[in-house]
């Protein structure tokens, strides 16, 4: 098959690669042209997602998978298209599909009849319908009549992509019957997984939805019931584990928040526009709440933070991915400026630009002598931490750390739902 990926991002490059790697001719489309010309040199621009760089080298030399930045045309050569260009949430909370819209703009001018085309990207429930679609049918196309389009979520874990794609069923769910009976036929020969066909796109967008809310939701509930367990002296991570012993209880961690391109966007596509959803918001809001709380109870043992040289250590969302989307340490030094202290920044995973375009003040090497620590994501590079001279107080945004060797050093550490254990 001759396939076209439309954004070879975190998502869409290891797509493209996989589908290469069983023999497919794939194209993979993109506006950013140093991505275009990194990956044709073979080069691997995610190297800390596992496998990729081997495969991408591999798919690259045998001429099984080329990046251009001419998607009309490429896509004139193809009989099926996915599309993998990000959707974010704006300044309002609403789905900002611009890139997403420009990239069906490309590929109307270059569809042919027959063409299947596959939105991967998660969108509100309805976009791919009536969004999407009659971008597509711009280019002179009736859906239906003369081409194909169905919604298929990507459900993978950055850093596993490749191991995740075959892990999972594959949910599809198309504009027209042809368009879900032929996307599910196209998995079945790419991945030979299982498929779960569903009545429509609609269906399909809203089950993808309805897994990010759940989880944004259960981190919620975690929030809620650690600021209980707070309240009362009571450590929430024995509470979790008593609690999930039993089959009907899968009660997800607190901490500072939730980051990432994900699970903080999804339930925003079900309460605007697409919603309502009261629930996701109300989820939303105790989940943003956190970093606040995380700096309060800080604050509850140092006292003023006024002046207070703060350090922030694993800027990225999550530990050992090399991505700031949403990510709550952001939050956390907002939250620790606005009550006066000094807020510094650190990151093995970011350059000393990325670590400012954050918002912070790159911490100097070697780190030592602020008065207070934060462990917001906990890299493997983190793992030899000396805590007695890095800060007195510890913050461990995700309860990661090994609290007795933190204490053993002396250090005080403060965690969410977890007692603060102070003379
Ligand atoms: N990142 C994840 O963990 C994850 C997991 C599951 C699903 N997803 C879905 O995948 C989508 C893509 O995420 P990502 O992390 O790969 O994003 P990304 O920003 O890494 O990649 C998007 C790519 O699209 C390109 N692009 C932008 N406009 C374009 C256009 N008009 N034509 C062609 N290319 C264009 C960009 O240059 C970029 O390379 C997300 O919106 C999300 O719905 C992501």
């Amino acid at each position: 098959m001759n396939v076209a990926v439309i954004g070879i991002g975190r998502i869409g490059l290891p797509v493209a690669t996989a589908i290469a790697s069983r023999g497919h001719t794939v194209l993979g489309c993109d506006t950013d042209g140093a991505r275009v010309a990194q990956v044709n040199r073979g080069e691997n621009p995610i190297p800390d997602e596992a496998g990729l760089g081997e495969l991408l080298a591999r798919v690259v030399a045998a001429g099984t998978l080329q990046a251009t930045s001419e998607t009309t045309a490429a896509v004139a050569r193809c009989g099926t298209v996915l599309f993998a260009v990000a959707v974010d949430v704006d300044a309002d909370g609403r789905a900002d599909l611009s890139n997403l819209e420009a990239a069906c703009a490309s590929v109307a001018a270059g569809l042919r009849p027959g063409t299947l085309c596959i939105f991967d990207t998660t969108l509100p429930i309805g976009t791919t319908r009536r969004v999407l679609t009659p971008l597509l049918e711009r280019g002179g196309l009736r859906v239906g009549v003369d081409f194909h389009v169905a919604f298929s979520p990507e459900r993978l874990l950055m850093g596993r992509v490749i191991e995740d794609l075959t892990k999972y069923p594959k949910v599809v769910g198309g504009v027209d019957a042809d368009g879900g009976r032929k996307a599910a036929e196209f998995y079945r020969a790419v991945y030979g997984g299982d498929v779960f066909e569903l009545a429509n796109a609609e269906t399909a967008e809203l089950s993808k939805l309805a897994e990010g809310a759940y989880r944004d939701l259960n981190i919620a509930l975690a929030n809620e019931l650690a600021q209980v367990a707070d309240a009362h002296g009571v450590d929430f991570l024995e509470v979790i584990r008593a609690a999930n012993s039993q089959p009907y209880a899968h009660l997800h961690s607190p901490g500072t928040g939730v980051g990432g391109h994900c699970i903080p966007v999804y339930p925003r596509f079900l309460i605007q526009g697409a919603g309502p959803s009261s629930l996701s918001a109300r989820g939303r809001e105790v989940n943003d709440a956190m970093p606040a709380y995380a700096v309060e109870r800080v604050a509850s043992v140092a006292g003023s933070l006024e002046r207070k040289r703060v350090v922030i250590m694993g800027l990225t969302f999550r530990p050992n991915v090399a991505v700031t989307a949403h990510s709550n340490a952001s939050d956390l030094c907002r939250e620790f400026e606005a009550r006066g202290a000094r807020v510094f920044g650190h990151d093995p995973l970011l350059t000393e630009e990325g670590v400012r375009s954050l918002g912070f003040e790159p911490a100097p090497e070697p780190l030592s002598g602020y008065n207070i620590a934060v462990m917001h994501s906990y890299h493997a590079a983190y793992a030899a931490t000396d805590w007695r001279s890095l800060a007195p107080i510890l913050l461990d945004a995700r309860n990661a750390v090994d609290r007795a060797s933190v204490e053993a050093s002396g250090v005080v550490y403060v965690g969410i739902g977890r007692p603060l254990h102070i003379d």
